[in-house]
């Protein structure tokens, strides 16, 4: 396992779309387990494949409630519902904070990290970071969507 680069604001492989994982390999195994690792050294509840300069579709996520890590390839959002105002950020702009719109409900078609597929029906906090993560597959960051006047940039701490 190894600790993959996180690809951060300004970077344009944030800005492409990715492609469809054709096999669940060996190679996409690790770069699954790369993205856990690098996801948790930075404390972050979820991480796209791009974010690691990788363009596959391909999503990791685990917001601490216990039924994480989940591992999502090819992800494909095929029902939402709702909306909720969120507080987001976003590992690629480790100093920005905002509130967004996401939808409430979300269903997610997927493949899981031996590729099987597998629905999942997820509201709230994984509901927010499906969203967030689908979104990056796409080229689409949160800034995108920031509500007007609510962007925070914090000064750069330590803690990393
Ligand atoms: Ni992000």
């Amino acid at each position: 396992m190894a600790i993959r680069n996180i690809r951060e604001e300004g970077d344009e492989i944030l800005r492409k779309n990715c492609r469809t994982v054709e096999v669940v390999d060996e190679k996409i195994k690790q770069l699954v387990e790369d993205m856990l690792e690098t996801m948790y050294k930075y404390n972050g509840v979820g991480l796209a494949a791009p974010q690691v300069g990788v363009l596959k579709k391909i999503v990791v996520i685990d917001i601490d409630d216990g039924n994480g890590p989940l591992v999502f390839i090819n992800p494909e959002i095929i029902k939402e519902k709702g909306k909720q105002e969120v507080e987001e950020g976003c590992l690629s702009f480790p100093n920005k904070f905002a509130k967004i719109i996401r939808p409430a409900e979300v269903t997610v078609k997927a493949l899981d990290k031996n590729g099987k597929e597998f629905k999942l029906k997820a509201k709230e906090l994984l509901a927010q970071a499906i969203s967030h993560e689908v979104d990056h597959l796409n080229g689409i960051l949160f800034v995108d969507k920031i509500i007007p006047g609510t962007l925070e940039v914090v000064k750069e701490n330590n803690t990393k």
